[in-house]
């Protein structure tokens, strides 16, 4: 068992508390049970006798759940440091970039796509992630796409076959999207909880689209699509009618889209990605319109050598208070409670008696910080599963 006090403001998200949308207690306790999963919260002024004895007193600083960041691309070999600067100098970020990284994914070895996943789990672990979403998609061959959902499968059970993210040279469109939905998709499914398709401009179309994540449910598959990223489309409209967890990035989007998604009442969530547009200075989407039409949005990272380089949901949260008129909370909510949601986890993004113990302690008295303190390393130590991972409590 672990009893921390001393939290100057606890952010639980547990709407059952009545306490706003993070549910947040002030002067609180939280205590971990020998299960690793949340034993009690509260004001520790109310902290049962039986979690008495050996607390840890944090000196009012703030915990928040660990961010459930439910959007990466961590398989890949090489870099793409030259395409950035190119693009710095003026160049437009286009899809073509993925196959950059899928030549030095084809040619690397299992071992170095593996250390260099694990490492960038690492650096988002001790920015406070606890719950990465890991997609394939730069393999883009039967053996790539498998070796590369093994790798994913290596830093975390939420794995998402992705072989359509680009068409590869040595295939038409035609003959490569037969090939994701049967071959590919045979091989790739056991190692996969969900199916992914960049339905856009330079990738695939609707219909194709469609024949892809169709034939993923069929195999089981949880749906997602990275949707109207690059220009307006029919990819969140698709996504919808199929019932997807998540539409990724809608940074183009018409009434007509935000009202399908409206329409779902939360079931299919709104995942922004501002380090996408932030690293190929593009427009941002629009998070307040998005919000107040009743869509329910996740923040996530997109972490990928193209496009957005970061595992920072710190900095992710600083982008959509900043620039995408988001609330403070309402953007630790969504890097929280949000990312859950677009994975349909209950067990995690909160810290409700019972949840997975995954949480954050900021070196800050509350959880503001994270958007005010743009690009400074607030996260002091973090908890997945009741154990400490990174830093420390002192
Ligand atoms: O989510 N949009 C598609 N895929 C990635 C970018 C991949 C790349 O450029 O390598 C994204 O932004
Ligand atoms: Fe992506």
């Amino acid at each position: 068992m672990i009893v921390i006090t001393g939290i100057s403001s606890l952010v639980t998200n547990d709407a059952s508390l009545e306490r706003g949308k993070l549910g947040i207690i002030n002067n609180a306790a939280l205590v971990v049970g020998d299960d690793n999963k949340i034993a009690w919260t509260g004001e520790a002024i109310n902290l049962p006798s039986e979690f008495g004895g050996a607390a840890i007193n944090v000196g009012g600083r703030a915990v928040i759940p660990g961010f459930v960041d439910s959007h990466t691309h961590l398989v890949f070999g090489g870099d793409r440091a030259n395409e950035f600067e190119a693009r710095m100098s003026g160049k437009t970020y286009t899809a073509g970039g993925i196959r950059t990284t899928m030549a030095a994914t084809r040619s690397a070895s299992d071992e170095s796509l593996a250390i260099n996943a694990h490492r960038l789990a690492k650096e988002a672990l001790n920015t406070g992630t606890t719950t990465l979403e890991v997609k394939s998609g730069y393999g883009l061959s039967v053996k790539d796409e498998t070796r590369s959902l093994k790798v994913a499968g290596e830093v975390t059970a939420e794995t998402t076959f992705l072989g359509a993210h680009v068409v590869p040279p040595e295939s038409t469109i035609d003959e490569y999207v037969d090939l994701v939905c049967g071959e590919m998709l045979k091989h790739c499914a056991p190692n996969a909880k969900w199916i992914d398709v960049f339905c856009d401009h330079g990738a695939f179309d609707v219909d194709h689209a469609r024949a892809i994540l169709s034939a993923g449910a069929r195999a089981g598959l949880g749906l997602r699509i990275h949707a109207n990223q690059l220009q307006h489309g029919g990819g969140v409209q698709l996504g919808v009618e199929l019932g997807a967890a998540s539409c990724d990035h809608c940074t183009h989007l018409n009434d007509a889209d935000i009202s399908a998604l409206a329409d779902t009442n939360g079931l299919t969530v709104a995942t922004l990605l501002p380090t996408a547009e932030l690293c190929t200075r593009s427009k941002f989407p629009d998070a307040r319109r998005l919000i107040d039409a009743g869509v329910k949005v996740a923040l996530a990272s997109d972490c990928n050598p193209g496009s957005s380089y970061t595992t920072s949901m710190p900095l992710v949260i600083s982008l959509a208070v900043l620039n995408m008129n988001m609330t403070c909370d309402e953007a630790v909510w969504s890097a929280t409670a949000g990312g859950a949601a677009a994975l349909r986890r209950t067990d995690i993004g909160s810290l409700h008696v019972g949840a997975q113990a995954d949480f954050a302690l900021l070196n800050t008295p509350s959880h503001i910080h994270l958007a005010y303190r743009p690009g400074v390393k607030l996260v002091e130590a973090v908890f997945a599963r009741g154990q400490l991972v990174a830093g420390s409590l002192r």
